[in-house]
């Protein structure tokens, strides 16, 4: 039963391909086909591979699915050591690091270095054998690690067999696997729904999920791999530069940091990481810090190894996301729609840089899920423009017969009661404009950016006014005087006046912007913008029926039914009406465009446009009927592309896909 020579030929192509595509996704990060084309193709193989299962190779691209469970992990010695690095703290940690290296070396020129961010996953060794993984292992103490070569070949950006020619007799690569926030994300909220474990952060994830017994369940978490050194090599002259071997590394199949670079001193390398720690929070992924190494491998034998390190490379950490503290108490504030936020009080700590005396707990079934209790020692996050949160207790700490946080039977703030409506998490407060809390926070919406955007009237200010008795409702703001707004604690009489003009400006909006400002629960900006744009018309929307909602985009339901609710409460028709005749409006013709211009197209936006930032560049779009997305596909009209772009750039230019700069962007709107 010979397969045909066609079938053959076919399979042989279909790996080909799929090897060439992942490759340029995963290393080049420049994929030339879309995700359904790659996906066919991988079907296609599956089912000739189903069909002639006398065909199947273990490096072909459809065997990363992941084998039968094991027992448990083989125990293998690592033929050169796997090593850990030196870390510095500060600038000056750096400079003595150098020094020590040239005086060693006995060089009194600058030495050059090859940066690359320290990933925050873990170590993994890769070996191949006549260019063919053959096993993949951790770096346990170092020593000695666990053979998971079964797990690693489920992961994608992991070459099963390398490229070129002349390739080494033996090859091994080590790098870090490590998982993306995306990932992250939606691995625990996958989890959440299966009632399944929930992972800390990306780093337990993926140390979780590489040591699995069961590689099929590997296979389905999303895992990366980036390679950040050799350790042996036999067979092939590596290149005698740091830099130019990760090229080689690059060259033969394996993914590379794109933020690498090769630096002529210590300065520019402390330069460096300035850089990277501004474009932390941007990054798709947990960096803890930048690791430097001695671009000159020569050099770097040379200067030789301390106990457990390399005495040419080093760590120069970043301030941690997540540290340790204790947990004093909880308190419970009072949010626009009245939901009760459980808050950790907690003993005050720096953590990513800046002191933090508070964090979110999320709500009552966090807590209990994670059992913070107070007192506890806690683990605090804050990652990003992120609200810091408390991650989780540190059980082994915990003293004692500790107190479980209560959720009170009535507001904090206005006394009212508290209900949970069943099967949701959270608890309202039933106090609605009574509740001062609710009132502060709903001036404060009404005031934001995306919303009516009244320039210099803070949070703190609109508290101070809440409490001085000066406004109650978001249209009180327009009977505001000079004298009153100038009597307020520390407010000069210029502010006072500023603070006047903006409200002044603020009443020119946008249907959009004021139906997002009336803060209905669960109606965002988009919502906002798709009711605008399906009505055109306030009026219309607050005497519209629930099916009639349910009719715009994004309306389900529950959505329509808030809608409904907030416009049949009289104080709330009211309100509206009240801040009509203040002189609220919307110009027409704002509105008419909404409906035309750009319909049918999608765009992407990248780097940063002057005079615009991100989101108002995006709602000017949409304002004319186009659609925003945030990654380049075969579809997408235009990439928008100001100053410093991103890969998506890069992207719209393989796929071929229209540029269209800061110039181009504004000829749009002016269509
Ligand atoms: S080099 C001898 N480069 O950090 C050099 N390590 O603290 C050894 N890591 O075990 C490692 N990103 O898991 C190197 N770009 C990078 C890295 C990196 C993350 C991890 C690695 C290592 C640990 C040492």
């Amino acid at each position: 039963m010979s397969v045909p020579r066609s079938i053959i030929v076919e399979v042989q192509q279909l790996r080909e391909q799929l090897v060439e595509h992942n490759y340029r996704y995963h290393v080049l990060d420049a994929p030339v086909v879309t995700d359904q084309e790659y996906d066919r193709l991988f079907r296609r193989l599956q089912q000739l591979e189903n069909e002639h299962p006398e065909l199947v190779t273990p490096d072909s691209p459809s065997q990363r699915v992941g084998a039968e469970p094991a027992s448990e992990f083989e125990s293998v010695r690592h033929e050169v050591a796997m090593l850990s690095l030196d870390n510095a703290f500060d600038d000056d940690e750096m400079l003595a690091f150098d020094r020590r290296l040239r005086d060693g070396l006995d060089q009194q020129q600058a030495l050059a270095y090859v940066a690359e961010p320290k990933l925050d996953g873990l170590a993994l060794s890769l070996l191949y054998e006549g260019g063919e993984l053959v096993r993949a292992a951790t770096r346990g103490d170092g020593r000695q690690g666990e053979n998971i070569t079964a797990n690693a070949r489920t992961i994608d950006s992991i070459p099963l067999r390398l490229r070129g020619d002349q390739l080494p007799a033996r090859i091994e690569v080590r790098g870090e696997v490590y998982m993306d926030h995306a990932g992250f994300a939606a691995l625990n909220e996958a989890q959440r729904q299966a009632g399944g474990k929930v992972f800390a952060n990306p780093r337990n994830a993926a140390a979780g999920s590489l040591r699995l017994l069961d590689s099929r369940i590997t296979a389905a978490r999303p895992l990366t791999f980036c390679s950040y050194g050799v350790g042996l090599c036999e067979g092939t002259e590596l290149p005698g530069g740091q830099y130019e071997q990760m090229l080689y590394l690059r060259e033969i199949g394996f993914p590379i940091s794109r933020q690498i670079e090769r630096l002529d001193s210590i300065e520019d390398c402390i330069e460096y990481y300035r850089r990277m720690l501004d474009r932390r929070d941007a990054l798709a992924f947990d960096i803890d810090g930048v690791v430097f190494k001695l671009d000159d491998r020569r050099l770097q034998q040379q200067a030789g190894f301390v106990s457990r390190a390399p005495r040419w490379a080093i760590a120069y950490k970043f301030p941690a996301q997540e540290v340790m503290t204790r947990l004093l108490a909880v308190d419970f504030q009072v949010g626009r729609t009245g939901a009760l936020t459980p808050v950790a009080r907690l003993d005050p700590v720096a953590v990513g840089g800046v002191m933090v005396s508070n964090a979110t707990l999320h709500n009552m079934d966090e807590i209990e899920r994670k059992d913070v209790r107070i007192g506890d020692s806690v683990i605090v996050r804050r990652a990003g423009d992120v609200i810091p949160e408390v991650v989780a207790p540190v059980i082994e700490r915990r003293e004692g017969r500790l107190r479980r946080p209560r959720m009170p039977a009535r507001c904090p703030v206005c006394d009212s009661e508290v209900v949970q409506q069943p099967g949701q998490a959270v608890h309202r407060c039933t106090g609605g404009l009574v509740c001062a809390a609710q009132r502060k926070e709903a001036i404060k919406h009404y005031a934001s950016r995306k919303a009516m955007d009244i320039e210099g009237l803070g949070d703190k200010l609109v508290e101070q006014m809440v409490e001085a008795g000066m406004i109650d409702a978001v249209d009180d703001l327009y009977e505001l005087s000079l004298e009153q707004i100038a009597g307020l604690e520390r407010m000069a009489e210029k502010s006072a006046q500023n603070l006047l003009d903006a409200l002044q400006r603020s009443k020119r909006t946008t249907l959009a912007r004021f139906i997002y400002a009336l803060g209905v629960r669960e109606v965002g900006e988009a919502t906002a913008e798709a009711l605008a744009a399906h009505y055109a018309d306030l009026r219309a929307i607050m005497d519209a029926d629930i099916d009639s909602l349910q009719q715009v985009e994004d309306v389900g339901p529950v959505v329509a039914e808030n809608i409904r609710h907030f416009f049949d409460q009289q104080q709330n028709r009211a309100a509206v009406a009240r801040l009509l005749e203040h002189g609220v409006y919307w110009p027409a013709e704002e509105r008419q465009r909404s409906d035309s211009s750009l319909e049918g197209h999608t765009y992407v936006i990248t780097g940063t446009l002057d005079g615009y930032s991100r989101d108002e560049a995006a709602r000017l779009l949409k304002a004319r009927g186009a659609k925003v997305s945030g990654s380049v596909s075969g579809k997408t009209s235009a990439v928008i592309a100001g100053e410093n772009p991103g890969s998506k750039l890069a992207r719209a230019e393989t796929l071929g896909v229209e540029v269209l700069d800061q110039a181009g962007f504004e000829a749009l709107l002016d269509d």
